[in-house]
């Protein structure tokens, strides 16, 4: 499998892209597919994308998944988050209730892993299953 510091790394650039004007707060996913595309790892990058109007404001997971989905895949294997005020990040970012949920949604929370990443070197990794216990899925339907 890719390494987690590759998609910490990936995750840290997309960060760059952030649009944050709101909050002030710039985070940056990279999403790994379950599969290879032409022998190499398949990343999905993304970043938040604020608006003035708050409400419509997609979170970086997000736009990671739907850049994804949109793009035909939807199995996946880890998302590396990384997320902070302007300049350099100094604590762990964790998913949103609603980035949850939509991981929820295309990812098997035994398996799926969420690398919340102060740096390439430090970092906290956790199941789905951890963060989203006694979650609702497509299987509950
Ligand atoms: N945000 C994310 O993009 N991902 C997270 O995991 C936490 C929150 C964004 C949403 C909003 O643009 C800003 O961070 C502050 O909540």
């Amino acid at each position: 499998m890719t390494d987690y510091r590759t998609l910490i790394s990936e995750a840290m650039k997309a960060r760059e892209n952030a649009y944050a004007p709101y909050s002030g707060f710039y985070v940056g996913a990279a999403l790994l597919a379950a599969f290879e595309k032409d022998g190499k790892p398949l990343i999905f990058t993304g970043c938040n994308v604020e608006n003035a109007a708050f409400t419509p404001t997609n979170c970086a997971e997000r736009t990671a998944f739907f850049k994804g989905i949109s793009e035909g895949v939807r199995a996946f294997r880890a998302i590396a988050i990384v997320g902070g005020k302007q300049g350099a990040v100094t604590d762990y970012t964790a998913p949103c209730g609603v980035c949850r949920q939509v991981m929820m949604e295309f990812c098997n929370p035994d398996t799926f892993e969420v690398i919340a990443a102060v740096s390439e070197d430090d970092y906290k990794v956790f199941k789905l299953k951890e963060l989203m216990p006694e979650g609702f899925g497509p299987d509950n339907l």
